[in-house]
């Protein structure tokens, strides 16, 4: 059953988004989960942000495979008015490489007298509130689960003449695509409440089994793979994750998955490559 997601509107939002706009944009940058770029990305900002030069800040990417990491930098760069860069929260000095691509996309701002206006977004759980931290250098910005703490544009000054907004509110994810649904799930970016763990599991093994079995093989010690389900119940019977009488609690199991999935327990995995991103718009286009 396709992942059906409406946390709530974004009417805010959207609005903080267009008050920027109207006050003055140069630069938006989107952060995107690495391990899932196309399906992290909400159309809604650049519908909201059109003919702005955008910089996309591929976030996590120490979960992330860099191959694919590199593939989808390489996709986004092609694109005009386009920069994109890796990121993880383990870079102490981020604002560094932001300016930098900022600075390039925008080459005609950034002084005292036309100082360069930057808006960051990106969906819950992508990392915003720990960048924002870091480039602050002090809780600034709430991190955690409870997104949508921010209530009024927030302006960080990141050099002179560079000015990095916050908008309030939050930018829900978008799920036109269903397999977009199951990543944003596997990833943690969906409420909890919202999705069968078994079913998302299940769809994890997939991707795993077609692109990275070894990982599946060696953190669960299975010696082959085979169907998804028995993938998931041979991981169960790893994890003590049985009832009296023997059988498997698959949603235990599954729990077990996305947990070591999250925490990079597997290894670094990204989910969906630019070109099947596309193919997956095609088909939902033809629908
Ligand atoms: P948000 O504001 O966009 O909603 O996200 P937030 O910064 O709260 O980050 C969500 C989770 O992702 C946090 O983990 C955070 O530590 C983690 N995170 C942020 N950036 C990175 C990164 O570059 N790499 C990795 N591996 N993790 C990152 P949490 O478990 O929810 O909280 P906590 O463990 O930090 O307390």
């Amino acid at each position: 059953m396709p992942i059906n997601w409406f946390p709530g509107h974004m009417n805010s939002t959207r609005q903080a988004i267009k008050d920027r706009v109207k006050a003055g944009l140069d630069v938006v940058i989107e952060l995107l989960d690495a391990r899932l770029p196309g399906s992290s990305s909400n159309p809604l900002l650049a519908a909201l942000t059109t003919g702005r030069p955008a910089l996309k800040v591929l976030n996590k990417q120490d979960l992330a495979d860099p191959a694919v990491t590199a593939d989808w930098l390489a996709h986004y760069n092609a694109q005009p008015h386009t920069r994109a860069i890796p990121l993880d929260a383990g870079d102490k000095s981020p604002a560094r490489a932001i300016v930098k691509a900022c600075r390039e996309l925008a080459p005609q701002r950034g002084d005292m007298h036309k100082p360069l206006r930057v808006l960051i977004c990106g969906i819950p759980n992508v990392g915003k509130s720990t960048l924002i931290n870091t480039l602050v250098g002090r809780k600034a910005a709430k991190t955690g689960d409870e997104p949508g703490i921010t209530k009024i544009e927030q302006k960080i000054v990141l050099e002179n003449g560079f000015y990095l907004f916050d908008t309030p509110g939050m930018l829900w994810p978008r799920i036109g695509i269903e397999q977009s649904g199951y990543h944003l799930a596997a990833s943690g970016a969906i409420g909890r409440n919202a999705f069968d763990e078994a079913e998302v599991a299940l769809e994890l093994i997939a991707v795993l089994k077609r692109r990275y079995p070894d990982r599946l093989q060696e953190r669960y010690g299975l010696a082959e793979l085979g169907a998804e389900d028995a993938v998931l119940e041979a991981i169960g019977l790893k994890r003590g994750a049985k009832i009296r009488g023997g059988a498997v609690q698959m949603h235990k199991a599954a729990e077990a998955l996305l947990v070591d999935y999250r925490q990079g327990l597997l290894g670094r995995i990204t989910l969906e490559t630019p070109a099947e991103m596309a193919a997956w718009r095609r088909a939902a286009a033809e629908d």
